[in-house]
């Protein structure tokens, strides 16, 4: 998927990367067991591949006026936001490697969280994650109307309306025959919202117009969608569905391709990141 899209994909990583890493150097010294710093490093540099903050990055960047493409300078007031969006992202995969959930030994091929350290760390590991992303976003050097819009966003995300109902309702309708329908409706909380909101939350801080968010939501949703798809394809959880999830795949992309294009102006990057999401390997 990184191939396609190698410079810019890059670039965008490594202002993530740099930015995760001097959060966690500030946390360091804290007064905590630092068994919990050592745990948040390890799922946090763990090789995942940041597909949230490079869109919430990308998304700043196609809506704000004053162009900042690579000046990491220019980066600082969203940097804060696409950091924390990652957090929200691992603080769920912990959970959803726990025994009580999927139950996976393996992470990214090493030990998941849970393995490597134990489940009391693992489960409060996932809190402080959870709690740093809000703090992320409650410090950032923005407005404070900017402040409560992105943090009712995240909230969102998180919550009833997103990953922690989708969660619930992937296990209470595991191993059974679902419709089309609801199978979109979980894959869009658990996993579709925070890809959207993420794109949002960029747009939101770059000052994008009502109009704008809400396109970036409709084209977002589907790329999301298109997202656990080809999750789903390369887990190859149940090989009997590969040739409907294809075909559904396909259709996801179009219509977030679709949707782009009727954005414009500078979303054509959007474009071949849909591309490089449905041809996906890894
Ligand atoms: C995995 O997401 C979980 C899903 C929602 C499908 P990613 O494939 O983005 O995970 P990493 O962070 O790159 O490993
Ligand atoms: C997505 O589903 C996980 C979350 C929304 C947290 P999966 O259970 O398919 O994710 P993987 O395959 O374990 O990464
Ligand atoms: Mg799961
Ligand atoms: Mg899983
Ligand atoms: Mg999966």
């Amino acid at each position: 998927m990184t191939q396609i899209f190698k410079k810019d994909y890059t670039d965008y990583k490594k202002l993530i990367d740099d930015k995760l890493k001097r959060i966690l150097d500030a946390i360091r010294d804290n007064k905590m067991p630092k068994i919990l710093y050592h745990a948040m490093r390890y799922s946090i540099f763990n090789g995942g591949k940041r597909i949230r903050p490079i869109l919430c990055m990308m998304a700043y960047d196609a809506t704000k006026r004053q162009k900042s493409k690579f000046k990491s300078q220019n980066y600082e007031e969203i940097l804060p936001f696409a950091c924390g969006l990652e957090m929200i992202h691992t603080f769920s995969l912990i959970q959803d490697d726990l025994p009580c959930m999927d139950d996976d030994d393996l992470r990214r091929g090493k030990p998941s969280l849970h393995k490597q350290y134990n489940e009391a760390v693992a489960l409060l590991t996932a809190d402080v994650l959870f709690a740093k992303a809000f703090d992320l976003f409650a410090q950032a050097p923005v407005t404070d109307q900017i402040k409560v819009r992105t943090i009712a966003e995240l909230a969102d995300i998180c919550g009833v309306n997103g990953l922690a109902a989708g969660q619930m309702m992937d296990i209470l309708y595991q191993n059974k025959k679902l419709k089309t329908k609801n199978q979109k409706l979980i894959d869009q909380k658990k996993t579709a919202k925070l890809i959207a909101g993420s794109m949002k939350i960029g747009a939101i801080v770059a000052g994008a117009p009502q109009k704008t968010i809400k396109d970036i939501e409709k084209a977002s949703i589907n790329l999301g969608l298109l997202f656990q798809i080809t999750d789903d394809i390369l887990d190859k959880a149940q090989d009997s569905k590969v040739k409907s999830q294809k075909f559904m795949a396909e259709k996801y992309a179009r219509s977030t391709i679709l949707n782009f294009k009727k954005i414009g102006g500078n979303f054509s990057d959007f474009i071949t990141l849909t591309n490089a999401i449905l041809n996906r390997n890894a």
